[in-house]
């Protein structure tokens, strides 16, 4: 149950400390325990005495305290929690994670532990976006560190942008995943966790099967442009995707998730890269390069307008515009030929009949490693679930209908047995 689990939580210096108090309720309403480790600068923010009234337990703060050293070293403080917070995670904090400082006790915490650390930043849009802290993120994320990404809107200093602290809800939502492990089904706890459905994720004491490795995902559907106002596009809504992603990212992999237009928050952990057409897909491929591991999911869409209009087109009289059309680079089969090509290339089919049979064929054609054939004659693409068939050069094997995160629990498993 999850009554047993205890989180540290790490509280950095920026004004979205007080929300940590309400996520200090938020866990203990959970049934899991919570000790606090505040910064000196978080200090300026919340203090001791509000954080330790909330957890009911002592809040540490300082390297230097012969109390704790004699009780609880500061080693083992971190080693004893399920999964380590740190929320806020201001700019500062991340660059010293990312660099490895450890100067005073969280930092110190964050370097000797051993155990899962979620990372929750907040801070000044231009602090997010600048090149310095997103390249921290980016290293962070390579170290196995889950960073959430933070929300838009209004700041406490007056500007719009990314760089809000999450809802605590959706903090509390991380944390149940990042944390549900052993007491799980057997089968799940095996499988890894998903965010979509907020499902066990491989445990934290549990080897991490893709520990190393560097997956790519795509996802969603494409955008072409006709003009200003019109485009071509389809109906994937980049779930499938995205589950394959955050499984990917829990049994340890370091993933980079290239996304068509969607409306799905990014799995933690996942470096997601926003594109819009097919051609900006195949660049963002090849830039992500090289991979050990690449599942094609996007619905990429085959033709795009063979000329954009810079204006609107006009109806101008009764005959309709002829709408021309050119074939978009296939990715897919690109990557196949690649000369990074990744170790393992694994392609998504969309199917309405001879499923087997079209799939089979299109393993061949694409010169990938596997298909997963998808029968999207019904309510498959955008809908919750998927019926699948993985088509190898051993044979097919089917995985009858299952909730899209499911199916990228078993799909990550079976990568992981196979690489
Ligand atoms: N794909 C791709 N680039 C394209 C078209 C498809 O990378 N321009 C990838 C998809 O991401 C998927 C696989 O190829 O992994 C198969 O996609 P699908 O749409 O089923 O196949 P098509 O090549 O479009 O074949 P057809 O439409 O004839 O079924």
């Amino acid at each position: 149950m999850a009554s047993s689990k205890h989180i540290l939580l790490i509280i950095g210096g920026g004004i979205a400390a007080y929300k940590a108090s309400e996520l200090i309720r938020l866990i203990k309403k959970s049934g899991m325990t919570v000790r606090c480790v505040l910064t000196e600068s978080g200090a300026q923010f919340v203090t001791p005495m509000t954080l330790a009234a909330l957890s009911e337990n002592e809040v540490h703060t300082t390297l230097w305290s012969l109390k704790d050293e004699a009780e609880m070293g500061h080693i083992q403080l971190s080693r004893e929690a399920d999964l380590v917070v740190v929320c806020p995670a201001t700019a500062n904090l991340l660059a010293k994670m990312a660099g490895g400082v450890a100067d005073d006790l969280a930092t110190t915490l964050l370097l000797a532990t051993d155990t899962r650390v979620l990372a929750v930043p907040a801070m000044n849009v231009r602090m997010w976006e600048h090149p310095a802290t997103q390249r921290n993120i980016e290293q962070l994320t390579n170290d196995g560190i889950f960073v959430m990404p933070p929300g838009m809107g209004d700041m406490a200093c007056g500007e719009y942008g990314a760089g809000r602290l999450p809802e605590p809800e959706t903090i509390m939502t991380e944390i149940h995943r990042l944390t549900a492990s052993s007491d799980a089904s057997h089968d799940q706890s095996e499988l890894g966790s998903n965010p979509l459905d907020g499902q066990p994720a491989f445990a934290p004491d549990q080897h991490r099967p893709l520990h190393g490795k560097h997956v790519l995902v795509t996802a969603g559907p494409t955008r072409e442009p006709i003009d200003p106002v019109r485009y071509i596009a389809n109906r994937s809504s980049g779930r499938q995707g995205f589950a394959i992603a955050a499984a990917a990212a829990d049994a340890g992999a370091r993933v980079t998730l290239i996304a068509g237009p969607v409306h799905l928050p990014t799995p933690a952990g996942v470096m997601r890269i926003d594109i819009e057409t097919a051609v900006e897909m195949e660049t963002a491929v090849h830039e992500a390069l090289p991979a050990d591991i690449a599942v094609m999911v996007a619905a990429v869409a085959d033709w795009r307008a063979d000329t954009t209009s810079g204006q609107k087109i006009k109806k101008k009289g009764a005959a309709p515009a002829p709408l021309k059309l050119t074939e978009n680079p296939d990715i897919l089969a690109g990557l196949a030929t690649h000369d990074n090509r990744p170790e393992l290339l694994i392609g998504f089919a969309a199917e309405t009949e001879n499923i087997v049979e079209h799939a089979t064929a299109k393993l061949g054609r694409k010169a990938c490693d596997w298909i997963v054939a998808n029968d999207v004659s019904g309510d498959v693409m955008g809908g919750a679930e998927n019926s699948v068939h993985i088509i190898t050069r051993e044979g097919a094997e089917i995985w009858e209908r299952l909730p899209k995160p499911e199916v990228a629990r078993r799909l990550v498993k079976k990568i992981a047995e196979e690489i």
